[in-house]
């Protein structure tokens, strides 16, 4: 990234929902973790010219106040104007460079990321701290902009960078795992927007509330399940909630194909458990593994399409 003069520096992690998306959005409990090997950064740089963004990425670049090359440029200026409006800087100067190694529509909260990291980098451009208390919030609203109705879970495990528990409208409680999971992280090579998925079980629900709420209601239970297997290291059972979880989220109907195919290959080679992960309708899977069973899963996973395969250890 070419930021050389003056440069503040800043990065924030991917994601991964390992149980209870969507259901989330709906009130119900889910757990995510941040994958700190996978991430955003972003550099801002004084000037004496109006603040300006570039993605890297997208090859676009806009300033504060400018019109816009076209609408895809507009997060990207809104997200100046949050975080110049929250720290009260009336005409901020400054070049803001955002880049990310997270794969953008995979479900690993690549937006999140990059707004955490901007916002981080422009605090400290204008020469103030954020507590990460603030940061959630104004990385709440940017997730507004993207996914129209997002329930909180990505902004907060992408500031805190902890396993979290979340419920929408509850206090943040940090997840302590008592053994290390071992997760494989498989992409379908197909991109999904998050917004779209969201809005896919909105007009389910609203078709078919009553047994909408009951899927729901069963992904719920399965969460704090799982947190309780976490908790205390018993791997097989959550192994076990997570191929749940994946049958409630084919019965919610934002599964793929793609999707299915890789948790099944991943089982078959031994996994203990795997479920999309995110948004769904494509993007990436997860699947939980052990030391003897890492290098096969990732193999079967490859042999059965999917574009990247990655391991982290979650603890
Ligand atoms: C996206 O990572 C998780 C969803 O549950 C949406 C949300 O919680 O905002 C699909």
């Amino acid at each position: 990234m070419p930021c050389n003069r003056h440069p503040f520096k800043s990065s924030a992690p991917a994601k991964i929902i390992l149980l209870g998306e969507h259901a989330v959005v709906y009130g119900m409990p889910a757990i995510a973790a941040p994958i700190q090997s996978l991430r955003a950064y972003a550099c801002a740089q004084p000037s004496d010219t109006m603040l300006s963004i570039r993605s890297v990425e997208l090859e676009k670049s806009v300033a504060m106040d400018a019109p816009l090359p076209d609408d895809s440029a507009r997060p990207m200026q809104q997200l100046l104007q949050i975080a110049s409006g929250h720290f009260g800087v009336r005409k901020p100067t400054g070049n803001l460079v955002i880049r990310s190694d997270i794969p953008f529509a995979g479900g690993l909260g690549s937006g999140a990321a990059v707004s955490a990291a901007a916002i981080r980098a422009l605090a400290a451009l204008f020469g103030r701290g954020i507590p990460n208390e603030d940061l959630n919030q104004l990385v709440f609203e940017m997730e507004k902009i993207h996914h129209g109705t997002p329930s909180g879970i990505d902004n907060t495990v992408v500031v805190y960078e902890r396993p979290v528990y979340f419920e929408r409208g509850k206090d943040l409680e940090l997840l302590t795992v008592e053994r290390p999971c071992h997760i494989v992280i498989a992409d379908t090579g197909r991109a999904a927007m998050t917004r779209e998925a969201v809005g896919r079980v909105r007009q389910r629900y609203d078709e078919r509330q009553s047994e909408t709420e009951e899927l729901f209601l069963r992904i719920g239970q399965v969460v704090s399940d799982a947190r309780h297997a976490l908790e205390c290291g018993e791997q097989g059972r959550l192994g076990a909630l997570m191929n749940e979880n994946h049958r409630l989220l084919r019965q919610l109907g934002i599964s793929s194909p793609e999707l299915d195919e890789l948790v099944d290959a991943s089982i078959a080679a031994g996994a203990m458990g795997a479920k999309l992960s995110g948004g769904g309708m494509g993007g990436n899977m997860i699947a939980l593994v052990d030391g003897s069973t890492v290098q096969a899963v990732r193999r079967a996973l490859s042999l059965a399409g999917a574009v990247s395969v990655v391991d982290f250890v979650l603890n």
